[in-house]
């Protein structure tokens, strides 16, 4: 083995300094991808116990430079990696395991989720990588730890919408199916089931749990519940494990309203009244015609004061770690939940998910 591949001991320590601090830091300088491999391969036992325990760990100052070398640093951390997406982001394939972390338009601000949540086997971790940075002060991929935001949100708040339950609904786009722009439009269906065989899709849909709906002009609703808190499947803690925040009508504006208050702008503050614009229009179509949207279980529509509380929550356990190129983030997709704030110019953040 080349002494490259046997790096010192990295720096660790955590973002904000706190001893349950998120996410952890794992840092070395200008190191090489292999000799981070090798260090996670070595040290195995323990990434896994600081994984649970902190719920994400940045491996910062390793030349993870493209998406090869991202998709075996991650492998390093879990060889189980899949590449079936059945989320709303468009995504482009890096590897046959790594993906562009989203296509959807700079501007738009991607709400905190924990991936695939609404899935019958969400992906135990999530990892992402920047190949190329935003610039300072843009771009993002903050995190929370949902553990915490269930802690955090008033008692009688998670048992109204455990009591309720979550209806979701997301209208795709079908082969061909253009049409005129929409900022909530969603990635055609066949994009998403890798298929235009219609009963493929039903039996995909079938496996976890959507209710497909053909609609006219070739488009795909999708009809689903979940679960408002999940049980973390090694340490049993209960989370905060849903895409309400995500999926409401009322989530762009939110959104937009509150990195106004981050970073106030011209361009926040023109983005956030088009969002409430935008959504006011939405807001005027049948629940289920909406691109995409959740009620409680019954069809009724969740009071926006809720929203505004989860939102509330979530943004308090905001944490914003600006990327370096060649960062590698390994998230417990069970504990702690990832958006992206808006940005403009380059960006290349890769992502892969076991
Ligand atoms: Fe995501």
């Amino acid at each position: 083995m080349s002494a490259a591949a046997t790096p010192r001991e990295p720096a660790i320590r955590t973002w904000d300094g706190a001893e349950d601090g998120l996410p952890l830091v794992v840092e070395a300088v200008a190191r090489s991808a292999d000799a981070l491999r090798s260090w996670i391969a070595s040290h195995h036992e323990w990434v896994q116990d600081r994984l649970l325990a902190h719920g994400a760990i940045l491996f910062r100052g390793f030349e993870v430079f493209d998406a090869p070398a991202f998709e075996r640093v991650a492998r390093a951390v879990d060889d189980h990696l899949q590449n079936e997406y059945l989320g709303t982001s468009p995504r482009n394939a890096l590897t046959d395991y790594v993906f562009t972390a989203s296509e959807l338009p700079p501007f738009y601000p991607i709400p905190q989720h924990c991936e695939m949540s609404f899935t019958a086997h969400p992906p135990h971790k999530l990892f992402f990588c920047c190949l190329v940075e935003p610039a300072a002060g843009s771009g993002e991929t903050p995190l929370a730890d949902f553990r915490k935001v269930l802690r955090a949100l008033d008692p009688e708040l998670v048992k109204r919408f455990e009591e309720k339950g979550l209806r979701i609904v997301r209208n795709y786009s079908g082969p061909g199916g253009g049409g005129r722009f929409d900022l909530w439009k969603l990635k055609r269906w066949d994009e998403m089931f890798l298929t235009t065989d219609r009963a493929a899709v039903e039996a995909k849909c079938r496996a976890e749990g959507f209710e497909p709906v053909w609609t006219a002009g070739g488009g795909l609703r999708l009809v689903s519940t979940q679960p408002i808190v999940r049980r973390h499947p090694i340490t049993g803690e209960p989370v905060w494990h849903n895409h309400s925040t995500t999926f409401h009508v009322s989530q762009a504006a939110g959104e937009y309203a509150r990195i106004q208050r981050l970073r106030p702008s011209l361009r926040h503050f023109a983005l956030w009244q088009l969002a409430r614009a935008l959504g006011a229009l939405q807001r005027r179509k049948p629940a289920d015609e909406r691109a995409m949207h959740c009620t409680w279980a019954d069809g009724s529509e969740i009071p926006d004061a809720d929203m505004e509380a989860v939102r509330d929550a979530v943004w308090q356990h905001l944490v914003i770690v600006p990327w370096r190129r060649g960062d590698v983030v390994a998230i417990d997709n069970f504990a702690v939940a990832h958006g992206r704030l808006p940005y403009r110019g380059p960006r290349n953040i890769a992502v892969a998910w076991a």
